[in-house]
């Protein structure tokens, strides 16, 4: 049977028939209703070639060929969707990308999580400060952050300001890259303004060199100018508030087939990827590439019951399973996950999230995330998926271009006490730009071994 007639019985609304986790209570119906007819009208903010391109890279990725680097912020915020915010993010995830794919000698696929990272799941769909009980914040697509009835009302015109905010950013981003942000001869894109008098400095500077070396030998051998400039670079978010991935499904004829054009790859989160959920139902008819977060929990017959509904023709680059089980329970978790994706020979891009299953609280509140288990998480998955003769083929980062202070560790020795200094963040820590740099050279420095 084929993917289409499997699909006989699916719209971009059936989801509604089941069980939406995750979703907040709109009160307003017409409101909404409105809102989404708005923005179906609107146009896509990617195009089903650029999608099919990624997929063809995700399967290279799942071949060994190629390594995924997505990343970006936990929860994007309409109120940080800057200029400068949007150049930092580029440029950590070009330069982390650019030492990669020197380590690793292969190319490297950019994602980042970005252009529509606005929804966020929560423990809870209320929360109580001194009696009061409002709705929980789920991000700016759908509520606003203080603590008033008014901000936590559920506000779907919300959708239509991250629509906005998702082309705006991906806009400048498209801009950045044609104008040239990325190109090789212009060393002061691609040097570290930040690392002054950081341990890592000095590494770094000459694997830009040796780039920068190979470049002008090529070149003179070559007689001509080494074409780097133009690369590629993809978008990604969490597909969690439905009603606005189902708003930009659009059924494209000349490809018989319906795509989610918000974004390239979109993902389901641990917490809405079960089997009979709405999100399941929602994701099985498109056909962009997509990636599902796994934790703990996650038994052999979820996994391969994912797969089956999720990729029943076993397409290569539709899949990632993106693992994140933390660098305590990885040794005990990643091999049975990789034996149960074998027993049906499926085709999976395996991917390591070490951040989320490696969140703490320290004494003080702050929400925390050790560098060392980060890095012990990475590199046990490296080493496991090997022993099992699969590979790791991507690793899945929250991170920042900005110097804040939310991971503990790294080459300066962050310490819980340093936290308070630029905690940012309103939800998960991120690594800041050096500690990004970091984790980048010791994938590179793993892979290389
Ligand atoms: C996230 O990626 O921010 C997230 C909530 O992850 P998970 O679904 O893996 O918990
Ligand atoms: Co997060």
């Amino acid at each position: 049977m084929t993917q289409s007639s499997n699909l006989n019985d699916w719209q971009p609304g059936s989801w509604q028939a089941l069980k939406a986790s995750q979703q907040p209570s709109y009160t307003n119906d017409t409101q909404l209703k409105l809102a989404i007819e708005r923005l179906s009208s609107l146009p896509p903010l990617v195009t089903s070639w650029e999608v099919e391109a990624l997929k063809e890279k995700l399967a290279q990725a799942q071949r060994g060929e190629a390594f995924l680097l997505q990343g970006g912020d936990c929860a994007e915020s309409f109120e940080e969707c800057t200029s400068d915010n949007v150049v930092q993010k580029l440029k950590i995830l070009l330069q982390m990308s650019l030492v990669l794919a020197t380590g690793l000698k292969k190319p490297v696929i950019r994602v980042g999580r970005m252009a529509g990272q606005y929804a966020k799941p929560r423990s809870a769909d209320e929360e109580t400060r001194d009696g009061i009980t409002l709705p929980s914040y789920r991000g700016d697509l759908v509520n606003r952050m203080p603590f008033t009835a008014k901000d936590r009302e559920p506000d779907p015109e919300l959708m239509l300001r991250g629509y906005e905010r998702a082309a705006l950013t991906l806009n400048f981003v498209r801009s950045l890259i044609d104008g040239g942000f990325a190109d090789l001869h212009h060393p002061e894109n691609w040097d570290l303004d930040f690392v002054g008098e950081s341990p890592m400095a000095s590494e770094y500077q000459k694997l830009v060199q040796s780039v920068s070396d190979s470049l002008e030998f090529f070149e003179s051998v070559a007689g001509d100018v080494v074409r780097a400039r133009r690369i590629e670079f993809y978008t990604s978010h969490e597909g969690l508030h439905l009603p606005y991935e189902q708003s930009q499904t659009r059924f494209l004829s000349h490809r018989d087939s319906w795509y989610n054009l918000t974004t390239h790859y979109p993902w389901i989160g641990m917490r809405t990827a079960a089997l009979d959920g709405a999100h399941v139902e929602y994701f099985r008819g498109i056909k962009n590439p997509m990636g599902i977060k796994i934790g703990v929990t996650v038994t052999a017959e979820h996994l391969q019951g994912l797969v089956k509904t999720l990729n029943p023709n076993n397409e290569p680059g539709r899949l990632s399973f993106i693992t994140r089980f933390g660098a305590q329970e990885v040794e005990k978790h990643l091999p049975r996950v990789i034996k149960a994706v074998r027993e049906i020979d499926a085709h999976v891009l395996w991917i390591c999230d070490p951040m989320h299953g490696n969140t703490e609280t320290t004494e003080s509140g702050y929400k925390t995330r050790d560098f060392d288990n980060i890095v012990s998480e990475l590199q046990a998955a490296f080493r496991i998926h090997q022993d099992e003769g699969s590979h790791l083929g991507g690793v899945h980062l929250e991170l920042t271009g900005e110097n804040v202070t939310e991971c503990i560790g790294g080459a300066r020795g962050l310490k819980a006490s340093d936290l308070a200094k630029a905690y940012k963040s309103q939800v998960d820590p991120r690594l800041n730009y050096e500690q990004a740099m970091e984790v980048a050279m010791r994938i590179a420095g793993q892979l290389k071994g």
